[in-house]
């Protein structure tokens, strides 16, 4: 039996009181925080991005934590710290991101993407799951713990960041360059989501990411279709026979030497995935589809979490308007991107795609491909007093014992602080299936902010306990 499963364990009565108290404030200020419109990929919105640093500045340093807005090259990382715990007692690393992705297309949105609305239980903004909702959780719980108690039973830092969703580009440095700053017992991330409503979920592993632009150019200008269409290598069809050569008949990228790095995951991983309830034609019904596709032989969960993917994320050429125009492009592009696993590196994924680029793209045009951003995958060992306390917690906060769930999408710097920092990261999610993540929409449920605050809370007790 685990220590999990041992110790019968309540949310304290005292911050459940006070959460509950100061419920309404809670979500007032997290909606100011959504109000911002912090989107990180696009310049117009820098000030924007600026202000929402500022903004949880002001929040952090208000709870007591000595704060410091630290610039980049890019948008500001922000450094919280409360070091005030009993002597040996560990330390906790708290990440987040405060900025968003952008939220086109708006004519979708039922409520405007920065005008925090809640319907039916759903908070919906942009950002409102991803991640400022759940990075607010965070804050909320230490304010709890500080309110109620005058104190924490941790040392915490809070790291915040503006650049996650264009790539983290100036983290990583970030934390190389921090390193002894940073030093914690433990990292823990709210930035995913539970497998389903009412089961709490920690994740064991990330998909790495490689993302790249791949442009294809031939005659120096658009030509006519007719009087040059047949002689002339057309730059749309090359880049649609290059695309279609990237995978094989059994779904598997079909890249020398791609999957050289992958590991397999271990059994007792693969067998608890087997062990979710999950359904196919569930799946299928809710994302509108008829069939799935992907490798043959894997199940979906596999698929999603343990598998590498090649994916054409967006594609540019020739006439798109309305009616016909008989033109014959001068380029084409598409936008590229691998999910990874351990070990894979995107650094390697680059030469591979490029020599296989090199060796299938026709005469007649130039093909480049252009790195844009990469993460390296990660995958957690969920064993030590960070993870039991989080199942103590979630069982408390949730009434239930939390599933072990693996992730597709990424988040770039997990990988750095499980290298740099050598410390354990547990991630720990309250998005919820249909959250709209990057999608118009997006909402996180009401249900699981206030469940999470007090797990969260909890979570800093349980540590030390
Ligand atoms: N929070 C997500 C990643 C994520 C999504 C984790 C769902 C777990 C469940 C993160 O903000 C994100 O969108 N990451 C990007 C990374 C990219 C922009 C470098 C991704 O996965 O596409
Ligand atoms: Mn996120
Ligand atoms: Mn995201």
């Amino acid at each position: 039996m685990t220590m999990a499963a041992k110790k019968a364990s309540k949310v304290p009565a005292d911050l459940d009181a006070w959460l509950s108290a100061n419920d309404s404030r809670i979500f007032d200020e997290l909606n100011e925080f959504l109000k911002i419109p912090s989107v990180s990929a696009r310049s117009e919105h820098d000030g924007d991005t600026r202000r929402a640093a500022a903004w949880l500045h002001e929040k952090l340093a208000k709870i007591g934590f000595t704060t410091e807005t630290i610039p980049t090259a890019g948008h500001p990382v922000i450094v919280a710290e409360w070091r005030k715990a009993p002597p040996g007692a560990p330390t906790v690393l708290i990440y987040g991101h405060y900025d968003v992705q952008p939220p086109e297309p708006l004519d979708l949105w039922t409520s405007p993407a920065f005008e925090p609305t809640i319907r039916d239980g759903k908070l919906f903004a942009r950002g409102a799951v991803d991640d400022k909702g759940q990075l607010w959780i965070h804050v909320k719980a230490l304010e709890a713990q500080l309110a109620v108690r005058g104190t924490l039973p941790v040392n915490v830092i809070v790291l915040a960041e503006g650049e996650e969703e264009i790539g983290s580009e100036h983290l990583a440095p970030f934390v190389e360059q921090h390193a002894n700053r940073l030093a914690c017992d433990a990292v823990v991330i709210s930035d995913s989501a539970m497998f389903a409503p009412g089961i709490p979920s920690i994740l064991s592993s990330l998909r790495g990411l490689a993302y790249f632009e791949i442009t294809v150019r031939g005659p120096s200008s658009d030509l006519h279709s007719g009087m040059y269409g047949g002689a002339v290598v057309n730059p749309a069809m090359a880049l649609a026979q290059i695309l279609a050569t990237l995978h094989d008949k059994r779904g598997k990228i079909a890249i020398k030497g791609f999957y050289d790095k992958v590991r397999s995951f271990p059994a007792a991983v693969l067998k608890g995935m087997r062990s979710l309830p999950f359904s196919d034609s569930r799946f299928k019904k809710d994302l509108g589809v008829k069939a799935l596709g992907g490798e043959t032989g894997k199940t979906t969960l596999e698929k999603l979490w343990t598998r590498p993917t090649l994916e054409v994320n967006g594609m540019l050429s020739g006439y798109t308007g309305e009616g016909a125009k008989t033109v014959l492009p001068g380029v084409s592009m598409a936008k590229v991107s691998c999910r990874l696993v351990p070990d894979q590196d995107p650094d390697v994924i680059e030469r591979l795609l490029k020599a296989h680029v090199k060796k299938v793209a026709p005469a007649g045009v130039t093909v480049t491909v252009q790195p844009l951003h990469g993460g390296k995958p990660w995958r957690a060992d969920l064993d030590g007093p960070i993870f039991d306390a989080a199942r103590r917690a979630l069982q408390a906060a949730f009434g239930r014992q939390p599933v072990i769930v693996g992730e597709g999408g990424s988040i770039p710097v997990v990988g750095d602080f499980a290298r740099v920092l050598k410390a354990p990261v547990l991630l720990v999610g309250f998005g919820l299936p249909g959250e709209n993540a990057h999608a118009p929409d997006e909402w996180i449920s009401v249900d699981n902010v206030r469940r999470g605050l007090r797990a969260m809370a909890m979570l800093l007790d349980e540590y030390v306990a």
